[in-house]
This record gives structure tokens, sequence and C-alpha cells, in this order.
């Protein structure tokens, strides 16, 4: 078993200006998504999964409250530490993969280590191995297939070792075929290595596999 965190939501809030009105996308959530498990997180578009997995991410930052990540109060943290802790900790996948086009395949794994300073490139190509793409390690990104370009998402997301995955409706840009695959390896990968994994998502098909599922209702969580 490796490394894994709980992630802790108290009072988690999340307001936007808009117009001068105020408008309250998440309303006091309290929650733990356990270590270890599998958590889904339902409910539909524009319900505030994403505004949700980004304060946990610390790419956002709540109006009220705290979000703990293990015994870690990423919201208190600097933006300096923070950004150092999503960096070392947290691995993100998101729906449209976000890789970046002027870079291989293998740079894209290593991209995040490379940043803080120990690219590792063996760890990188035996991320690749696991997803079945190691073959591919020198192609620019637009040469792959949205399901290979989500593969190579999911071994950059994991190539560090992270406490945590978060991921945003991994599977909602590809076809439901291609979505079932690449679920089956990220949830192989986290499971195998004891991880902790969120998941927001509008596909039911998936709740089969969640240790947990929360769905949002009017801007709060039940499970
Ligand atoms: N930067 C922003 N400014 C204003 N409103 C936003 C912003 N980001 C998201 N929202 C609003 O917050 C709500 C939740 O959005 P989001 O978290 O993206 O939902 P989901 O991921 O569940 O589809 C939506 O009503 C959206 O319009
Ligand atoms: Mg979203």
């Amino acid at each position: 078993m490796s490394n894994a965190a709980a992630v802790r939501l108290e009072g988690v809030a999340r307001e936007y200006v808009e117009g001068g009105e105020r408008h309250r996308v998440l309303h006091a959530l309290d929650a733990v998504f356990e270590a270890g498990r599998f958590t889904a997180l339902v409910g539909k578009s524009g319900c505030g999964k994403s505004t949700l997995l980004n304060l946990i991410s610390g790419i956002d930052a709540p109006t009220e409250g705290d979000v703990w990540i293990g015994d870690v109060p990423i919201t208190r943290l600097a933006d300096r530490e923070r950004t150092l802790f999503r960096r070392d900790r947290i691995g993100i996948v998101f729906q449209f993969f976000n890789l970046i086009p002027t870079l291989t395949v293998l740079e894209n794994v290593t991209l995040p280590q490379e940043l803080a300073g120990r690219g590792r490139r063996d760890e990188a190509m035996r991320q690749l191995e696991r997803v079945g793409l190691a073959g591919r390690a020198s192609a620019m990104p637009d040469r792959l297939s949205g399901g290979e370009q989500q593969r190579v998402a999911i071994a950059r997301a994991l190539a560090h070792d992270p406490d945590l995955i978060l991921a945003d409706e991994p599977t909602g840009n590809l076809d439901p075929e291609t979505g079932a695959a690449v679920l089956e390896l990220l949830l192989e990968m986290t499971r195998a290595a004891g991880k902790t994994l969120v998941m927001a998502t509008h596909s039911l098909d998936i709740l089969p596999f969640a240790d947990a599922v929360f769905q949002f209702s009017g801007g709060r969580l039940v499970q």
C-alpha cells in the first residue's frame, strides 16, 4: 500500500459575484472523502462539481471554510506552499486532457516532476508502459486519439506518486466504449496503489464502482 490522504471539507462555501450579484454555488459543505477510496461526486451540469474539485486542489479558494488533505489545511497555506503541495501530492485528470501540444507524450508525463527539479524519465516511461503507450513516447499529443490522450494524462497524474487523485469528468469527452476503458484503467491504477480518488461525473454508469457517492443538491452534498 502506498500513501493516501483523506479529504475533509469543513463548512466549505463558494460564492461568485457577477454583475454586482452574489451567487452562492456551494453552501457550507461538510464531508469526508476517505483515504484510499474512490469517491464519486455526481450532479447535473452547473451544480458545482468542478468548483469543489478546484477548491480541493487549491486552484481556487473558498469564500468560507477549510479543506484538509490528510493533516494539511490546504486552504490555509500561503500561495507558494499551496502550489508546491499540489504539485507534489495531488494528481489531476481533466475532461479535456490538458496535454501540452508542443511537448511529446513522454515530456508531458515528466513535466510536473521537471518543474519540481527532479525529472524522472524512467518513472515516466514506467507509467507510460502501465497505460499501454510506451511505444508512443516520442509522439506529439495531436497524433493520439482522445482515449490515448487521456491515458497519457493518467500517466502524468500518477507519475509523481501523489496521495490524492482528482478527476473532473475524465470520460466526459470520450465515446462510451473508450470512456469505459479509460475509467477501468484509472480505477485499476489508483486501486492497485491504494490511492484516494475523487471523481466528478455525470455518468451514472460509474457509480457501481465507487466506494462512496456524494450527490449535489441545491449547493449541498448528500451521501
Ligand atoms: N469563475 C466563475 N464566475 C462566476 N460563476 C462561476 C464561475 N465558475 C463557475 N461558476 C458558476 O458556478 C456554478 C457551478 O459551476 P461548475 O462547478 O463548473 O459546475 P459543474 O462542474 O458541476 O458543471 C455554475 O452556475 C457556474 O456558472
Ligand atoms: Mg464541471
